[in-house]
């Protein structure tokens, strides 16, 4: 299954060898393929163009930017061929791998035929693709809205929340990211946030984050706090009703925080108990990327259902998709207006979603990433005894984060840090991203084809990286 990922045949270096050689970088693990010469504009000239037109909110990465012009699977390539490993996966959105043979395949396939008329017509496509998709969920959950982004995803999700409850206040977790225009309101990390009217009805408990939270894991009673103070911001800052709740089964833009085991379950009773409906974010979470459950929210109990799964990112390995997945009950509550959105159910990204979800099954991915996941989160760890400024290495499967401090005791963010062992591993071929409120995690989240000798090199260059600071 797995064959073409070259699992199979590497080797694993013991963490012996690996001390004696730390100063002497490994090389990138060996790839067949060869990207095709690049023609264009120079990198310089591409800068200015963009500083020029493109608007400033456009985020650039690193000090010294780079240009990249092709991937393949789990590399991506400059314009001058220069190789990396792709360890952040265009912020978790290639599930699959770039330019998956069998995505490229189906987009082509379909775009020769037809590319777009609205769903005001009948289609085979998004029938086809969200039969499959309801098939990938809990059976509860048969009926998808197909949009664009998670953004639109999340966005709709409240409006069904609000609509099927009559209720109108939501509740969101700090440290969130759900997406920006009107979902900046559900978002609560202020990076990401403008000074604009935004959030109406919408209140933030606190996130359960035993690291750097409030109530941390040295103590037993941490969980129970949390979802005390749940229901005591519905009590004090709600009508006492609510109309739904929302979050992310591992924070992703938050850091990798990972819900603790049995906070999502008993959060889920405390909305319903206030006549809410629970939404679950799998826009990083989704698709088999946190390896043992193909979804986030059956992380720790396979029976947990939510209400409403919103997805993004991976779902379309890269082109702009979304869906909102729900009952057959919430879905009909929005039946008052037709809601109308142009692209969502376009007949060439719903063929791209078959494939990827075919591709996941196929290359035995969410496998991968369990297997693959525990590796490097174990060679992270090997690490972390030897580099004190990290702090906690955390995650699942291939959505692993590790924050970098200051002092162990105090849990200083370690942020300059942070940003400068991103540019280093970005000089040395590895390409990462930061995360959490004070930009001090390294976030890890690779194509999800991402093998041992993939963690090997990364574990190395960042090691090399920490040594460097
Ligand atoms: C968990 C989560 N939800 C929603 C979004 C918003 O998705 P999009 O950027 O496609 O609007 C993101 C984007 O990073 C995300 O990480």
């Amino acid at each position: 299954m797995l064959s073409h990922l070259a699992t199979k045949t590497q080797k694993t270096i013991s963490p012996n060898i690996l001390g004696s050689i730390k100063r002497n970088l490994r090389s990138l693990p060996p790839f067949d393929f060869k990207p095709a010469p690049y023609y264009g504009p120079s990198k310089e000239q591409v800068l200015k163009d963009r500083l020029a037109h493109v608007h400033p909110s456009v985020l650039l990465y690193y000090e010294k930017p780079i240009m990249i012009v092709q991937g393949k699977m789990q590399y991506l390539f400059d314009e001058k061929g220069k190789r990396y490993l792709d360890g952040i996966a265009g912020i978790v959105t290639v599930s699959v791998g770039h330019s998956h043979p069998r995505v490229i395949e189906a987009a082509k396939k379909q775009l020769e035929k037809l590319a777009h008329t609205t769903t005001i017509y009948l289609h085979p496509n998004i029938t086809e693709y969200c039969k499959l998709l309801a098939s990938k969920l809990p059976k509860k959950l048969s009926h998808i809205y197909l949009v664009n982004s998670g953004t639109e995803a999340n966005e709709l999700a409240t409006q069904m929340s609000r609509l099927h409850t009559g209720n109108y206040d939501m509740v969101a977790l700090r440290n969130c990211y759900h997406g920006m225009g009107a979902a900046m309101g559900l978002t609560a990390h202020s990076t990401w946030k403008q000074p604009v009217p935004q959030g109406f009805g919408i209140k933030h408990a606190l996130n359960p984050d035993l690291y750097q939270g409030a109530f941390r894991e040295d103590d037993p009673n941490a969980v129970e706090k949390y979802l005390k103070h749940l229901e005591h911001l519905i009590l004090t800052g709600t009508a006492g009703q609510v109309a739904g709740y929302i979050a992310e089964p591992i924070q992703g833009v938050g850091g990798a925080v990972v819900m603790p085991k049995g906070y999502l379950k008993n959060a889920y009773k405390i909305i319903r108990s206030h006549g809410g409906v629970c939404i679950s974010d799998e826009v990083q979470t989704g698709f088999g990327r946190t390896g043992e459950s193909y979804w986030g929210f059956q992380k720790d109990d396979p029976d947990l259902v939510p209400d409403i799964v919103t997805m993004a990112k991976g779902i379309g390995n890269g082109q702009p998709m979304g869906a909102v997945a729900t009952t057959k009950e919430i879905a009909e509550s929005m039946g008052g207006a037709i809601h109308f959105n142009t692209f969502g159910g376009n007949p060439v990204s719903c063929a791209i979603g078959q494939a990827v979800l075919e591709a996941i099954e196929e290359d035995g991915l969410q496998q991968n990433c369990r297997i693959t996941g525990s590796y490097l989160i174990k060679e992270l760890e090997r690490l972390q005894k030897k580099h004190s400024i990290i702090g906690q290495v955390r995650g699942k499967g291939l959505m692993v984060g590790v924050e970098l401090v200051k002092d162990r005791k105090t849990r200083e963010p370690a942020s300059a840090e942070t940003k400068k062992v991103a540019e280093l591993m970005k000089d040395n071929g590895v390409l990462i991203a930061k995360g959490g409120l004070y930009g001090n995690v390294i976030r890890i989240k690779p194509p999800m084809c991402f093998n041992k000798l993939d963690v090997d090199f990364l574990v190395d260059v960042l090691d090399y990286s920490l040594s460097k600071l």
